[in-house]
């Protein structure tokens, strides 16, 4: 019986099993506890030897069963840590990363640009006063842009501005020429919306006064945008057009040589000489605070762009309203990389 019970335990290979070799043998009804009940029967001389007997096979075969679990226990523990074990080698699962607006990129893109030709880069308020956004850019009364149409009015008789042009205002008034600047910033329009209009979007303005600017340093600059937007081949092209604050005024285009194959001429902006009535303008503003006038004599020239229209092609992105919906189907695809 103990060679049988021996056996059994060796073949137990789990805790189950190995309960079952122990009800059978020393569980309270099991083969030995049977054989120790049948002492009883037994004459009376015969007991003693008969019960040591049975308790030294009681006792191997307990200690094989205590021995025996202790092995499958382990083992048990074992896998289980095993199964729980933390490999440090794996990679992680890494967090949700966010990324920069396409919008941001361009601008990114356009500042660096600018700021490698010495410009600083400045921003203002986007509630601004009527006389900063129109009057005093000599956009006169019959302008199509002063049309109630076309801009967000405040109650107080304040605007939303309709351009970034009005910074050219404030940064005269402030500082004293030479001087080169970008504006960046939100610009609203109050207008019907559709895939290449939205009431907020962006805009890029540049500004250049001092002695002797000519329409050549406007030319120069653009052309140099260009070439650090699209490469070193990249071309520009310039039509006569108005703007009431530039005398002449233009819209200049930049030939986009676009890796999808859809190359052509994408308008960017317009751009002009500083209109002396400009300049006027804030000579009068600068009176009035009780500065120098300074600027009257000057030469400048401006321009002014929308990073939308960049961003749309670069992206291919083919609607505006797309950039402001927060999509994460759309936005989603600007994860991640930070350029
Ligand atoms: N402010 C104009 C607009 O919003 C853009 C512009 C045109 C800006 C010519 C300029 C400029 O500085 O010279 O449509």
């Amino acid at each position: 019986m103990q060679q049988e019970a021996l056996q059994e335990i060796t073949a137990a290979d789990t805790l189950e099993a190995l309960q079952a070799v122990k009800t059978k043998y020393v569980g309270k009804k099991g083969l030995i506890t049977q054989q120790l009940g049948g002492l009883g029967q037994l004459p009376p001389e015969e007991r003693k030897a008969r019960g040591a007997e049975i308790n030294v096979v009681r006792q191997a075969i307990q200690a094989a069963l205590d021995e025996k679990e202790g092995t499958l226990k382990r083992a048990a523990l074992d896998a289980k840590l095993r199964s729980e074990a933390v490999d440090v080698t794996l990679p992680g699962l890494g967090l949700p990363s966010g990324g920069l607006h396409p919008i941001t990129r361009v601008y990114d893109d356009l500042i660096g640009i600018y700021r490698q030709m010495g410009y600083a880069v400045v921003e203002g308020p986007e509630v601004e006063e009527e006389h900063y956004n129109f009057e005093a850019l000599n956009v006169p009364w019959y302008h199509p842009a002063r049309d109630l149409q076309d801009t967000f009015w405040l109650e107080d008789g304040r605007l939303l501005r309709t351009h970034t042009s009005p910074m050219q205002i404030r940064y005269m008034v402030d500082h004293e020429p030479p001087l080169k600047i970008v504006v960046r910033g939100k610009v609203y329009r109050y207008e019907a919306t559709d895939a290449t209009h939205e009431s907020m979007f962006h805009q890029l303005e540049g500004l250049v006064v001092g002695e002797g600017i000519s329409m050549a340093d406007l030319k120069g600059t653009i052309a140099e945008m260009a070439r650090g937007l699209y490469g070193p081949s990249a071309k520009v092209r310039f039509q006569p057009s108005y703007y009431p604050f530039v005398e002449p005024g233009a819209d200049f285009a930049v030939y986009w040589d676009n890796p999808r194959g859809e190359s052509k001429w994408l308008e960017l902006g317009g751009c002009g000489m500083v209109h002396p009535n400009v300049f006027k303008a804030v000579d009068d503003l600068r009176e009035q605070a009780g500065k120098d006038r300074i600027y009257e004599g000057m030469t400048g020239f401006a321009f002014g762009l929308g990073p939308e229209r960049i961003a749309m092609l670069k992206y291919g992105i083919p609607d505006i309203r797309y950039f402001y919906a927060n999509d994460p189907k759309v936005m989603g695809q600007f994860r991640g990389e930070l350029g």
